[in-house]
């Protein structure tokens, strides 16, 4: 019945609606246990407001168009203090006492299965992953996940952005200057999409990222895989000659600047400038010769000075970083 319903919602064709049939971005298709709590929240108030609408709509109309006999004024006393008073502050009340109860608690005593370091930044993500021995593997734009739960440390070092995987729970601000802890719970592997959720600034909508869920040991083989350093036959020159590594850390091959996202296994990743485009070698061309155009805002400068085979060499370099 209530696949029934969700059907019928998502053929409305409401634009609200609509932006909740894409099923990797919806919190109405969890993954996991948070997003669960907020879409059964969601259903039961939505099927709760329209039975009351039913209910008042029903009565109004009875009232306009049914029999008019006098009522008695014990009647009319009872009837507002029951569908009046009673009625809306138990409904009301039980609503919030199911709303409240999806509060995360207070204290989190158990150890959480991965701790992700996230950097929300103009516009994209730095995640870097927490290894039992305390460091971390830096990567960025492409968040990988095991299945239980995961504690994401937020930050930002500009402005306030907001760290959203509809499929796996609430949001969270990060803030600059203050760290703000988000736990979730995944459940379903599978692959969905995070986005920033705080206007953050002209590319605000187009800071998005792919969040995979894998089994437990199909992620240890990843992060595995994610901390080599680059291992690449290709010619680094390009990128290291025309001053990439000022900004990008490629790591064994260039690792002085890292005020722009990590690019060590860039070649494996599904999109480039943050989930914005998919990541071929037509788009990258586009994005590194003019990432204005891709991305109004984008802090990194255009490279259009580079000659046709240079270009080409540093696209072929940069697709070689593959785990
Ligand atoms: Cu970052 Cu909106």
């Amino acid at each position: 019945m209530r696949h029934h319903g969700r059907r019928v919602l998502c053929a409305g064709g409401l634009a609200a609606a609509a932006s909740a049939c894409n099923p990797t971005q919806s919190a109405l298709h969890p993954a996991g246990e948070e997003a669960e709590g907020v879409a059964h929240l969601f259903w039961l108030m939505t099927g709760t407001g329209a039975a009351v609408w039913v209910i008042v709509i029903g009565i109004t109309v009875y009232a306009v168009l049914g029999r008019r006999r006098p009522q008695s004024e014990r009647f009319a006393d009872r009837f507002i203090l029951i569908g009046g008073v009673a009625f809306p502050t138990t409904v009301l009340a039980a609503l919030l006492v199911v709303g409240l109860a999806l509060l995360p608690a207070w204290t989190e005593d158990e150890a959480p299965d991965l701790r992700v370091h996230v950097a929300a930044e103009q516009f994209w993500w730095r995640f870097a992953y927490e290894l039992p021995d305390g460091t971390r593997v830096e990567t960025a734009n492409e968040v990988h996940l095991p299945l239980g739960t995961t504690e994401f440390v937020i930050t930002s070092p500009d402005v306030i952005h907001s760290f959203w995987i509809p499929a796996l729970g609430g949001k969270m601000d990060a803030i600059p200057g203050r760290t703000n802890h988000l736990r979730l719970t995944a459940t379903r592997p599978g692959v969905y999409r995070g986005v920033c959720a705080e206007f953050c600034g002209l590319s605000h909508a187009l800071m998005a990222f792919p969040a995979i869920i894998h089994a437990p040991e199909d992620f240890a083989a990843w992060l595995a895989a994610e901390a080599h350093p680059a291992a690449t036959t290709v010619d680094p020159s390009p990128f290291v000659e025309n001053g990439c590594g000022a900004c990008h850390v490629v790591r064994g091959i260039s690792e002085a600047g890292s005020v722009g996202p990590d690019l060590t296994h860039f070649g494996s990743r599904e999109t480039i400038a943050a989930g914005t485009l998919p990541n071929t070698e037509a788009n990258l061309r586009r994005w590194i010769t003019n990432p204005d155009a891709v991305k109004p805002g984008a802090h990194m400068p255009p490279f259009d000075q580079l000659a046709d085979a240079e270009l080409d060499a540093l696209i072929l370099f940069l697709g070689s970083l593959r785990r």
